[in-house]
C-alpha cells in the first residue's frame, strides 16, 4: 500500500481544511494518510512515506514577499532525510507571489524537488486539484 503524510501550518483553518480535502481524496484512492499539524508531526516517520505533501497559508505583502514564516523554516530544516515524491499547497487570499519558490528554496537538499503545487483561494478542492493528485499517486 502507498503511504503517505499531509503536513501543514494553518493559522484560521482554511490550510488545515484544504489538507483535510487533500487525505481525504487521497484515502479514496487507496492511500493510507494522516492529516497533521507541523507542530503534532512525528518527524521519524516521515522518512518512510512514499508521498509527502507539504502546505502553510501565504504569508507576505499581499502582492509581494510571499516567505514561509519562522515555524516552517524550522520545520524544514528539521526533516529526515526524505524519500518520498514531494509536492506543496498553499491556501491564499490575494496572490501566492513567490511563496512556491521560498517553500522549495528552503527544502532543497532536504527532500526531493517538489513534483506539484496546489493552491486554493476559497471554495474546495476542485476537479483539476483531484486530477493533479491522481497523477501525484499514480506517479505519472
Ligand atoms: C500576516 C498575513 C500575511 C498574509 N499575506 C498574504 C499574501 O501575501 N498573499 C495572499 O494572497 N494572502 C496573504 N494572507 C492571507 C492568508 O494567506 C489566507 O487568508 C490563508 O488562506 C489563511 O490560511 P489559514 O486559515 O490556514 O491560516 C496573509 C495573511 C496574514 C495573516
Amino acid at each position: 500500500m502507498t503511504t503517505a503524510a499531509v503536513i501543514c501550518r494553518s493559522r484560521t483553518g482554511k490550510t488545515r481544511r484544504y489538507a483535510e480535502e487533500t487525505g481525504a481524496h487521497l484515502q479514496t484512492r487507496g492511500v493510507d494518510v494522516p492529516v497533521v499539524s507541523i507542530g503534532d508531526c512525528d518527524m521519524a516517520t516521515l522518512g518512510d512515506v512514499d508521498l509527502l505533501l507539504l502546505g502553510r497559508w501565504t504569508n507576505g505583502m499581499f502582492v509581494v514577499m510571499q516567505h514561509p514564516d519562522q515555524p516552517w523554516v524550522a520545520f524544514s530544516r528539521d526533516l529526515p532525510p526524505i524519500r518520498a515524491r514531494v509536492g506543496l499547497f498553499t491556501t491564499y487570499q490575494l496572490a501566492t507571489g513567490s511563496m512556491f519558490g521560498r517553500m522549495k528554496a528552503e527544502l532543497r537538499g532536504r527532500t526531493p524537488e517538489p513534483e506539484i503545487e496546489l493552491k486554493w483561494r476559497d471554495g474546495r478542492l476542485s476537479q483539476a486539484d483531484r486530477a493533479t493528485l491522481d497523477r501525484f499517486v499514480a506517479g505519472s
